[in-house]
Order: C-alpha cells, then structure tokens, then sequence
C-alpha cells in the first residue's frame, strides 16, 4: 500500500479523509493537537478498521518536520490540512496565525524538495480567496481580491508559494483543493465537527441551539441583494469533500496532469441561504428552532457558490450527497456528543 502523510488529520476535514484514505492508503495522520483530541484516532480506526499510523508533532518546528520526512521517506504523497482555521481570532492575533500556517507549509515543501524524488502534495485551500466573486457560480479562473482576514491572506500566501515553487521543482506535483463551506459528520457518527468555545459557522451553531446550548440563531442580515434577502453558500457533506481528496491524490500519483500545479474549486454547485438552511433543518429534524434576523456579520460576502466543472471533469468528482443529508448527519453528530 502506498503511504501517504495526513497533516491536521485529527482534525475535521482530516480525521473524514483519513477514513476515506485507509481503503487504499497506509495512513500517516500527524497532528499537534492543538485543535484536535487524540480520541479522534480511536474513531478513525473504528470506522475503517485500521489504525492509522500518529505521529504527534508541530509542524511549525523545523526539526520535527526533518524528523518525520526520516521515519516516513517511503510516503508517495502528503495532504497537508494542519492550519489555525478561526478567522475573528486571525484579526486579533495576526502573527499567530501567519506563523503557524506558513511556516508550516514552507518547513513541508523544503523536506519534500530534500527528498530528491517526485512526491504528490494537496493543499486545503479556501473559497474565501474569492471573496465577493464578481461571476457567480464561481469558477476557478475568477479573480483573487485582498482577503478580508489575516486567515484568508495566509490561504492567499500558500496558494502563491506553491505556484512558485511548483515552477522550479518539476517532480513535486501540487493541487490546491479551495473547499467552499464544509458541513456535517460521518455517517457512523464515530468523528464530526468538535468546535472549541462558542461557533462561528452556521451549521454548528444551529446544533447546538437544538441541543438547548444557545438561546436562538441569530441570521446575519436579511437585506442582502439575494431573493429571500440572506446570504448564499455552498454547503458541501464533508465526507464528499473528503473523497475530493482521494481523487485528487490519485489524479497526482497516476501524473494525470500535464501541469505540476491545478487548482480546484470543491463545492457541490449549489447555493443554499442562511434562511433555506434553517428550514431545512427544522424540516430534516421535525424540531423546532428559535431563530431571529439581527444586523449583518462584518465581512461577509453575500453570495458564493461553486462552478465545480473543473473538478467534475479533470477529477471524476462530484459531491452525492445533498444538503438535506449533510444537515441529518451535522445534527445526529450534536445528538451523539451531547448524549441526547
Ligand atoms: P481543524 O482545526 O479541525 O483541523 C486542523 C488540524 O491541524 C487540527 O487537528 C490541529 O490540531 C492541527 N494543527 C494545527 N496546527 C498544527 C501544527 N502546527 N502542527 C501539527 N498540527 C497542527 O480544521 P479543519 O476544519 O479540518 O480544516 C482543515 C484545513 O482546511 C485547514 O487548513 C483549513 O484552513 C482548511 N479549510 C477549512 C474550512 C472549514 O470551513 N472547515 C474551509 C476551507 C478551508
Ligand atoms: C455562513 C453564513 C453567515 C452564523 C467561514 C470562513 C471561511 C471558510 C468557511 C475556511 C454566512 C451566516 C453564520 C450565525 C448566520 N473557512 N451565519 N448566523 O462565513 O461562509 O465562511 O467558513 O476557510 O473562511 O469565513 O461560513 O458558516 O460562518 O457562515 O447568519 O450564527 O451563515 O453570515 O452568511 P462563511 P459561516
């Protein structure tokens, strides 16, 4: 079995596409668990009955990075997920986050150039590179506006390293995977989403409050430029962008490609608003949900959807599952950590 290096992959993007990699993979998942917990292996190995390999370690050491690349030099490829992800703490502490994810991405590709042999690489890009698109749905050759966040530069950033680096290093073959709105939870219920403190995102935020956590769901402004005035995105079922990352790895090894570096937009295509979220959670569910309109969340673009035909076509991919699904799951997860 070709060994493959997960980086993040205790995490919740990770720990699915580790499940989706052990049915072909030997899996490497190294994580530093600073926004993970260790219990989340057990998962993976139960679903996929295979414990994966764990190497916990900070990327952003120099030497851990040299070290890991001694004991795993036989891996075929890496899909590197390890980021800090939140994007009001990006604001407030800028260099944190420009640290972590850069110099965790540049201590990776300078071991995958030290290796002196051809290696596949993945990186976990975001739609937030768009930011308000000015063509919707958007596809890849839209341009890139100046991220609203110190988190969405350093996607930004990432994405330019590994363009100019891909240039100059022929046998490193690289796709960026830009996921636009990642929700929902393993079937099995074993991993999901585990956000730390209060959430952000949408779809969590309206577990909890089913779960009784938060009073209501407050929608971020109904006088956006949309038919039912809330903003648009597109919702994917994280174990589809999961399996985005298995097509993509293969689409690598098997040199499918004639350029070393592609880039993807992974989304389902379709866009759903803050309000048609709501009622197709009360709807999936048969519950109840508290919700009120409050003013616009600063920063927010109003609509984004993917054209996901580069990835259709070029990968064979596409997302199966549908919202209703990717809602069901998110909410049975709630369910089960929280023992109701
Ligand atoms: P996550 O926080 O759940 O997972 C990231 C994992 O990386 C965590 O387990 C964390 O402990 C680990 N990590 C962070 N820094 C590390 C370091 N220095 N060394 C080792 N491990 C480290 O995040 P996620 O939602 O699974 O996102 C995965 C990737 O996808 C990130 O790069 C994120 O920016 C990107 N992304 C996420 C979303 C989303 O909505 N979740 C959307 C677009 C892009
Ligand atoms: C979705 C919609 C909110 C919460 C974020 C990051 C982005 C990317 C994905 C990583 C928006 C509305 C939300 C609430 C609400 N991550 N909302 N009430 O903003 O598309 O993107 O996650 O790369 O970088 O910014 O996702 O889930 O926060 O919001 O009305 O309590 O729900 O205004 O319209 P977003 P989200």
């Amino acid at each position: 079995m070709n060994k493959i290096i997960v980086t993040g992959g205790l995490g919740y993007i990770g720990s699915h596409t580790a499940v989706e990699l052990s049915n072909t993979f030997q899996v490497v998942i190294v994580d530093d668990l600073s926004n993970s917990s260790i219990d989340v292996l057990d998962g993976i190995s139960k679903i996929s009955n295979r414990t994966p390999i764990f190497e916990k370690l900070d990327l952003k050491n120099k030497e851990n990075v040299g070290k890991l690349f001694d004991r795993h030099s036989d891996a075929v490829g890496l899909i590197h997920f390890a980021a800090y992800k939140a994007v009001g703490e990006s604001v407030e502490n800028p260099l944190k986050y420009y640290e972590n994810n850069l110099s965790c991405l540049i201590y990776l590709l300078q071991e995958i150039n030290n290796l002196n042999q051809s290696f596949n690489f993945i990186f976990s890009s975001s739609c937030t590179v768009y930011g308000q698109a000015k063509k919707l749905p958007i596809n890849e050759k839209e341009s890139i506006k100046k991220a609203e966040s110190p988190y969405g530069n350093t996607k930004q950033i990432s994405e330019e390293i590994l363009f100019d680096y891909c240039r100059v290093n022929p046998k490193i073959n690289v796709i960026s995977l830009r996921y636009f709105n990642p929700i929902g939870a393993h079937d099995s219920c074993e991993i999901g989403e585990l956000p730390i403190g209060v959430p952000q995102n949408l779809v969590p935020f309206i577990t909890q409050t089913a779960a009784g956590i938060h009073e209501k769901v407050t929608v971020f402004g109904n006088d956006y430029n949309t038919p039912d005035g809330t903003c648009i995105r597109d919702y994917i079922h994280v174990t589809d962008l999961a399996k985005a990352h298995i097509v993509a790895i293969e689409n690598l090894i098997l040199k499918k490609s004639k350029s070393n570096y592609n880039i993807y937009n992974i989304g389902t295509g379709n866009g759903t608003s803050v309000l048609e979220m709501i009622k197709s959670f009360i709807k999936v569910t048969g519950l109840e949900l508290n919700y009120i309109i409050g003013p616009r969340r600063k920063g927010d673009v109003e609509s984004a959807y993917a054209d996901n035909s580069k990835a259709m076509k070029e990968l064979n991919w596409k997302a199966e599952n549908s919202i209703e699904d990717a809602i069901l799951s998110a909410w049975n997860w709630e369910k089960k950590i929280r023992s109701l």
